[in-house]
Protein backbone atom coordinates (compact mmCIF):
# COMPACT_ATOMS: atom_id res chain seq x y z
CA UNK A 1 0.00 0.00 0.00
CA UNK A 2 0.74 3.77 -0.25
CA UNK A 3 0.85 5.86 2.89
CA UNK A 4 0.58 9.22 3.59
CA UNK A 5 2.67 11.47 5.98
CA UNK A 6 3.31 14.17 7.41
CA UNK A 7 3.22 17.42 5.09
CA UNK A 8 -0.19 16.42 4.25
CA UNK A 9 -1.01 17.59 7.83
CA UNK A 10 -3.35 20.76 7.59
CA UNK A 11 -2.23 21.02 4.34
CA UNK A 12 -4.97 18.43 2.92
CA UNK A 13 -4.54 19.58 -0.90
CA UNK A 14 -6.91 16.97 -2.14
CA UNK A 15 -5.09 16.75 -5.55
CA UNK A 16 -4.09 13.09 -4.85
CA UNK A 17 -8.46 12.02 -4.46
CA UNK A 18 -9.11 13.09 -7.84
CA UNK A 19 -6.02 10.20 -9.45
CA UNK A 20 -7.17 7.71 -7.06
CA UNK A 21 -8.88 4.98 -9.56
CA UNK A 22 -10.34 3.18 -6.56
CA UNK A 23 -11.59 6.27 -4.29
CA UNK A 24 -9.56 4.85 -1.19
CA UNK A 25 -8.12 8.26 -0.20
CA UNK A 26 -10.03 9.14 3.09
CA UNK A 27 -10.65 12.42 4.70
CA UNK A 28 -9.75 13.02 8.41
CA UNK A 29 -10.09 16.53 10.42
CA UNK A 30 -5.74 17.20 10.05
CA UNK A 31 -4.80 14.69 6.97
CA UNK A 32 -5.88 12.19 4.49
CA UNK A 33 -5.55 8.49 4.85
CA UNK A 34 -4.83 5.23 2.65
CA UNK A 35 -7.26 3.04 3.01
CA UNK A 36 -4.63 -0.03 3.19
CA UNK A 37 -6.69 -2.90 2.06
CA UNK A 38 -8.31 -1.11 -0.67
CA UNK A 39 -5.46 0.55 -1.97
CA UNK A 40 -4.08 -1.12 -5.43
CA UNK A 41 -0.68 -0.26 -5.00
CA UNK A 42 -1.27 2.28 -8.41
CA UNK A 43 0.81 4.84 -7.51
CA UNK A 44 -0.98 7.34 -9.69
CA UNK A 45 -1.77 9.51 -6.11
CA UNK A 46 2.28 9.93 -5.65
CA UNK A 47 3.37 12.14 -8.06
CA UNK A 48 0.37 14.74 -7.64
CA UNK A 49 0.81 15.30 -4.04
CA UNK A 50 2.08 19.54 -4.20
CA UNK A 51 3.73 18.87 -0.74
CA UNK A 52 5.40 14.68 -1.11
CA UNK A 53 3.59 13.81 1.20
CA UNK A 54 2.71 10.08 -0.60
CA UNK A 55 5.05 7.59 -0.36
CA UNK A 56 5.01 3.50 -1.33
CA UNK A 57 4.81 1.77 2.30
CA UNK A 58 9.09 0.27 2.17
CA UNK A 59 10.25 3.95 1.31
CA UNK A 60 8.32 5.92 4.06
CA UNK A 61 11.47 8.15 5.57
CA UNK A 62 12.27 6.93 9.04
CA UNK A 63 10.85 9.90 10.55
CA UNK A 64 7.25 9.56 9.37
CA UNK A 65 7.43 5.98 9.89
CA UNK A 66 4.54 6.09 12.42
CA UNK A 67 2.31 7.54 9.55
CA UNK A 68 2.50 4.02 8.04
CA UNK A 69 0.32 2.62 11.49
CA UNK A 70 -1.73 5.88 11.09
CA UNK A 71 -2.95 4.75 7.81
CA UNK A 72 -4.06 1.37 9.23
CA UNK A 73 -4.98 3.08 12.59
CA UNK A 74 -7.60 5.63 11.21
CA UNK A 75 -9.53 2.43 9.36
CA UNK A 76 -9.97 0.84 12.80
CA UNK A 77 -13.83 2.20 13.18
CA UNK A 78 -14.49 3.01 9.26
CA UNK A 79 -13.18 -0.48 8.46
CA UNK A 80 -13.62 -0.54 4.25
CA UNK A 81 -16.33 1.25 3.46
CA UNK A 82 -15.28 0.57 -0.52
CA UNK A 83 -15.36 4.72 -1.59
CA UNK A 84 -14.36 7.52 0.15
CA UNK A 85 -16.79 9.80 -1.73
CA UNK A 86 -19.80 7.95 0.21
CA UNK A 87 -17.99 8.74 3.17
CA UNK A 88 -16.64 12.43 2.99
CA UNK A 89 -14.89 14.13 5.74
CA UNK A 90 -14.39 13.06 9.23
CA UNK A 91 -13.08 14.35 12.06
CA UNK A 92 -10.89 11.37 12.99
CA UNK A 93 -7.21 11.78 13.20
CA UNK A 94 -5.25 9.40 15.21
CA UNK A 95 -3.85 10.80 18.71
CA UNK A 96 -0.45 11.73 17.84
CA UNK A 97 -1.37 13.38 14.59
CA UNK A 98 -4.48 15.24 16.66
CA UNK A 99 -1.69 16.41 19.32
CA UNK A 100 0.64 17.94 16.48
CA UNK A 101 0.74 21.99 16.76
CA UNK A 102 -0.63 23.59 13.51
CA UNK A 103 1.07 22.30 10.26
CA UNK A 104 1.78 24.00 6.75
CA UNK A 105 1.48 27.49 6.22
FE1 LIG B 1 -2.54 15.45 1.26
FE2 LIG B 1 -1.01 15.63 -0.81
FE3 LIG B 1 -3.27 14.36 -0.99
S1 LIG B 1 -1.37 17.22 0.70
S2 LIG B 1 -4.58 15.39 0.43
S3 LIG B 1 -1.56 13.79 0.27
S4 LIG B 1 -2.38 15.66 -2.53
FE1 LIG C 1 -5.11 5.01 -5.02
FE2 LIG C 1 -2.70 5.86 -4.63
FE3 LIG C 1 -3.35 3.44 -3.95
S1 LIG C 1 -3.96 6.32 -6.37
S2 LIG C 1 -4.85 2.88 -5.46
S3 LIG C 1 -4.14 5.28 -3.10
S4 LIG C 1 -1.44 4.08 -4.79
Amino acid sequence: TYIIAEPCVDVMDRACVEECPVDCIYEGGRSLYIQPDECVDCGACEPVCPVEAIFYEDDVPDEWEPYVSANVDFFVELGSPGGASKVGKTDFDPAFIKALPPMGE
